[in-house]
């Protein structure tokens, strides 16, 4: 069995474990969440590589990983080459999914929805040129999403009405997209709302990509049939993060620690 860690800044990986470890049952799984950063999609691109690598390194050598999963767009466009140069392990990343997007829009009209630093890299505006060349490709970088994501983890309600005002651009009016690309792993977990604020509109997300790559990666481990773990760990350990305790049970993370 692997030892697989998935990195995010808070609790938006949390979409993407989900997806590999219902692919994966068997394997040993640490979550592990940079909340003294949060949220990443603010930072600079130095100080989110900086930080990246030395919690990835860190908890690679402490826990004898087999697997990375980068289960974070924000980090994934900019410091996966720099975390694949330093470790000797397979290092997965989460590419926002343009390219199934320009298959699935019937109006020509794709949406990306991102964090500011996702939507600001060089890397996306080279995904959009390269895999959906000839669609028009509405950008929307929002912090506010991400912070929404994190209070529904931590058993917040979400106010629809904020979550409408929110997307109002691409629902109001002509010229709204068909199709929604998560471009940000926390807005997986706010599905159901932005389906119900955006009806009609296909939303996709790139967690089953990233399943069958690890799936790929790991080769025949896959058909394992022992009960496989999970335990968290946050490189700020404060009373908000205790507070996650309860929820992180919910989806099979037993405890949470400080890296
Ligand atoms: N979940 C992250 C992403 O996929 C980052 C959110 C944030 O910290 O800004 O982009």
């Amino acid at each position: 069995m692997a030892n697989i860690l998935m990195f995010d800044s808070g609790m938006g990986g949390l979409s993407v474990y989900r997806e590999v470890r219902r692919v994966l049952p068997a394997h040993h799984y640490f979550y592990c969440f940079d909340n003294a950063h949060f949220p990443y999609g603010e930072l600079s691109e130095q100080a989110l590589i900086d930080t990246c690598v030395a919690t990835v390194e860190q908890m690679v050598n402490a826990h004898a990983i087999d697997l990375v999963v980068i289960a974070c767009n924000t980090a994934s466009t900019i410091a996966l080459p720099e975390l694949r140069s330093r470790l000797c392990i397979p290092v997965v990343g989460v590419v926002p999914a343009i390219k199934p997007a320009a298959t699935l829009t019937h109006s020509g009209c794709i949406g990306l929805l991102a964090t500011p630093g996702t939507i600001a890299r060089d890397y996306t505006h080279q995904l959009i040129a390269e895999f959906a060349p000839g669609k028009q490709v509405l950008l929307k970088g929002s912090t506010e999403l991400v912070v929404l994501a994190e209070r529904k983890l931590a058993g917040e309600e979400i106010d629809l009405e904020t979550l409408r005002g929110i997307m109002a651009p691409w629902t109001e009016g002509s010229g709204c997209p068909d199709v929604v690309v998560l471009g940000c792993t926390h807005f997986p977990l706010l599905r159901e709302e932005l389906a119900a604020v955006m009806p009609g509109v296909t939303l996709i997300d790139s967690g089953s990509a990233v399943a069958r790559r690890v799936a790929h990666l790991l080769g025949d481990s896959a058909q394992i049939e022992s009960q496989g773990t999970g335990v968290a760990f946050c490189t700020r350990l404060d009373a908000a993060a205790e507070k996650l305790k309860a929820p992180l049970v919910n989806w099979g993370l037993t405890s949470l620690h400080a890296v």
